[in-house]
């Protein structure tokens, strides 16, 4: 691009520098982390094996439980707020810490709702799996949830 002068570029970069500097003066959110064991956590119903719960910790927890594990760049606006409504929106749909609160028929809903996502490849958010390869889940860990769904439905 030659038709702006290079002290023009010069000016817009250092616009930009100072709009970065200025929303970061936005307040940031306050952070999911609770230090209380929840006594609605979906172990205390169901039975969850550990080979699915450390899937469920390391792919779901940080948007669908009371405690996020924040990455070093959750601080810097906008990002911060950007994750705080994907954790206060996947909250209000499934809170695995407040799973035992739901209606029977809501946490057996949730459980279809769980393999359906996996199986149509939904969750996690593909902005997620990004950034955390380790939650880009493979066939396999996606079928040991879906089973754990099916066993939970049943009971
Ligand atoms: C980055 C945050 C994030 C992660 C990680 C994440 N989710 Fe979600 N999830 C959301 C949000 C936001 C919604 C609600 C809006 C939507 O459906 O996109 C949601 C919705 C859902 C729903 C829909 C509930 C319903 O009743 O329709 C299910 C089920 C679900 N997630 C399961 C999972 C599972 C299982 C994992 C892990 C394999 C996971 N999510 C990982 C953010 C996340």
């Amino acid at each position: 691009m030659k038709y702006l002068p290079k002290s023009k570029w010069k000016k817009a970069g250092l616009i930009i520098l100072l709009l970065i500097g200025l929303i970061q003066l936005y307040p940031r959110p306050e952070k999911n982390i609770s230090d209380k064991a929840s006594n609605n956590s979906i172990t205390q119903l169901y039975q969850v094996p550990d080979s699915v719960m450390s899937i469920l910790k390391t792919a779901c927890y940080d948007c669908h439980s009371n405690n996020t594990k924040y990455p070093w760049y959750s601080t810097i606006q906008p990002v911060a707020l950007f994750l705080n409504r994907h954790i206060i929106h996947g909250k209000e749909e499934l809170n695995f810490d407040e799973f035992g609160s739901y209606t029977r028929r809501r946490q057996q809903s949730k459980f279809k709702a769980i393999a359906n996502q996996l199986k149509d490849d939904e969750m996690p958010l593909s902005s997620y799996k990004l950034l955390h390869s380790d939650a880009r889940l493979n066939q396999m860990q996606k079928n040991r949830i879906i089973e754990w769904t099916k066993m939970s439905i049943e009971k």
